[in-house]
């Protein structure tokens, strides 16, 4: 890839794809993590002399002007985060983006529309991608985060114009490289969630790439039915059984060791402090369903953490939004931690409930690398090719 230290940014207005697709409550941020992780970029490209153009998109709005939508609420979690006054232009290409960009000063930040407002965004249509292009010299992508969609302002834009990774672009992909590219062995890999129709390629990928792979939450459930447990009335994809018996199987070709739940926490009801009894995880009673790992099983993840030096963590291990069931959760993610801390573990995490999950359990700060992406972290696990990055790869300088 080319860098931002690569280009002469002396003077020019340099368009810069961050992603400001932040949580929102009646127009106030609620989450800032995304618009800090854009900051090094900003001040790279102000060092460098360059005027700095954000472009982004929000939320879902079709290709329609949705005023809800509008990236004009973002500007003062913006201006907060960088110190700085922030311009807004109301339309993100045509004569009111000309007419702001053309007042700014090296330094300066301006905020075009949501490129999302626009149907070529989304179709990556050449001439939309053009009246962006128009706009500035040299274009910086530094969101990962939507590097999994094809739209103009992410796969577009660099194949028209001299195109470079922003900072938080390179850190993503350096993560995610030590993390499965080219990692340091053993690698244990944790995947929770409730469901494995939406994580089977993800599954699929991973027993061919990691040595231990720790399958938790909901979907380990459907594992258990898959060998024949019976699970009583916890959530179980049961005609994803055969799906599930066939990702075994290949991991006993590829000699990747599948970590199922020894023991289970089992409830009655799914409610803030239900009771719940640990059992053995063939032993969920036919009127109970399983909320949680139990204490063996994260004694024993936490020993597959202590023998690996490299996890990458997606997706919690038992219903960590109601306590007690976050308890699995949370020891498994003090121990890699933990095991971070103390230099034996290199630790990458990614999608928005893991986040979440590791925020709540206090130790998201302790993970070697916490990504920001959601499905484009996903789909970079599962071993797909990432558009936006893609073209950055081909980009000229
Ligand atoms: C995200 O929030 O994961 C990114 O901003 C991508 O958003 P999208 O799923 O709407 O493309």
């Amino acid at each position: 890839f080319n860098r931002i230290e690569d280009m002469d940014l002396d003077g020019k207005t340099v368009l810069t794809r961050v992603d400001l697709n932040v949580p929102t409550d009646n127009g106030r941020v609620t989450d800032t993590t995304r618009i800090e992780k854009i900051i090094p970029t900003v001040r790279a490209i102000q060092d460098a002399g360059g005027k700095v153009l954000l472009l982004a998109h929000f939320d879902r709005p079709k290709g329609k002007r949705v005023e809800e939508m509008s990236l004009k609420q973002i500007v003062p979690a913006l201006e907060q985060a960088l110190g700085q006054s922030v311009t807004f232009a109301e339309e993100a290409v045509g004569g009111p983006a000309k007419r702001a960009v053309a007042g700014m000063q090296p330094g300066d930040v301006l905020l075009l529309e949501n490129t999302r407002f626009y149907p070529g965004e989304e179709e990556n249509d050449s001439t939309f991608a053009a009246s962006l292009a128009a706009l500035g010299a040299v274009y910086v992508n530094d969101a990962f985060s939507a590097a999994h969609r094809a739209h103009a302002s992410t796969e577009g834009l660099a194949r028209l114009l001299p195109a470079v990774a922003g900072k938080l672009m390179e850190a993503e992909l350096d993560a995610l490289d030590a993390a499965l590219g080219d990692p340091v062995r053993p690698v244990v890999a944790v995947v929770g969630g409730a469901k494995v129709s939406t994580k089977l390629e993800l599954l699929s990928n991973l027993v061919e790439k990691v040595d231990h792979l720790v399958i938790g939450g909901g979907m380990a459930n459907t594992f258990l039915v898959a060998k024949g447990i019976e699970v009583g009335k916890s959530l179980a994809e049961r005609d994803m059984a055969g799906t599930a018996k066939e990702i075994l199987e290949k991991a006993d070709a590829t000699g990747c060791s599948i970590h199922l739940p020894l023991d289970v926490v089992v409830a009655r009801e799914f409610k803030e402090g239900a009771a719940s009894e640990t059992v053995a995880a063939d032993a969920c009673p036919d009127d109970a369903m399983i909320l949680d790992a139990g204490p063996k099983t994260v004694a024993a993840i936490n020993d597959v953490f202590a023998a690996c030096k490299t996890l990458i963590w997606n997706g919690p291990l038992g219903a960590f939004e109601i306590p007690p069931f976050d308890a699995a959760t949370n020891a498994c993610a003090q121990e890699a931690a933990r095991l971070t801390r103390d230099g034996v573990l290199t630790s990458v995490a990614g999608g928005g409930d893991t986040v979440a999950a590791l925020n709540k359990a206090g130790v998201a700060g302790d993970f070697t690398f916490i990504s920001t992406a959601g499905g484009a972290f996903l789909e970079w696990m599962e071993g797909k090719d990432l558009p936006g990055v893609e073209a950055l790869a081909d980009a000229r300088r």
